[in-house]
């Protein structure tokens, strides 16, 4: 997994200031430009939440890019896929809380009975920065009954110390920048 994730990291572009002045942007979606790169990235993925002990029984997948990987995690694992989204996109009753993050704030939305209580949740993004994003979610997840709750992103920015906002529950980066 290493040697895949080194050829993946090589493969993420960055934009600075982006999207306001002092951010370093840091684009996923550069990888997916390029299928076998984001064949190796997959791979890696299924390979992680595979080890995942004990399995895990749900996804849920934050607005926008957690979703690119989220759906294709809950195929592979035939669990179902639950998007949380920013608010006012998510149709009939939702539970919702508000967050700060790296370039704002924001308030994001989980429809009601879409986790059950007691699943075995994962909770996947593209990015981990301040951790904003990340402990609002879970604070949505336990919201519906979530308890055994394991953090999963791609990419994790190490000197915004986002790791420590959500040290309740076990987090897996693959790639640190
Ligand atoms: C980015 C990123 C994460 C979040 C991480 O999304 O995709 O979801 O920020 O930041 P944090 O750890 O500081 O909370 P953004 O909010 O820009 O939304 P988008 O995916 O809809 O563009």
């Amino acid at each position: 997994n290493e040697e895949k994730l080194q050829i993946v990291k090589k493969h993420i572009r960055n934009y600075n200031d982006f999207p306001k002045k002092g951010i370093m942007f840091w684009d996923v979606f550069s990888v997916l430009k390029e299928p076998k790169i984001f064949h190796l990235l997959k791979e890696v993925l299924v390979d992680t939440v595979k080890k995942i002990d004990p399995p895990i029984e749900c996804i849920a997948a934050l607005d926008a890019r957690g979703f690119l990987f989220g759906s294709l995690l809950s195929l592979e694992f035939n669990v179902p896929f639950v998007p949380i989204r920013k608010k006012g996109k998510l149709p009939g009753c939702t539970f919702r809380a508000s967050y700060s993050k790296e370039y704002g704030e924001d308030t994001l939305e989980v429809q009601i009975g879409s986790i059950k209580k007691g699943q075995k949740l994962l909770i996947i993004d593209d990015l981990l920065a301040t951790g904003g994003t990340l402990a609002c979610s879970s604070q949505l997840a336990k919201q519906c009954g979530a308890e055994d709750i394991t953090y999963l992103v791609v990419l994790e920015l190490e000197d915004l110390k986002g790791r420590e906002l959500i040290s309740d529950h076990k987090l897996i980066s693959l790639i640190k920048l």
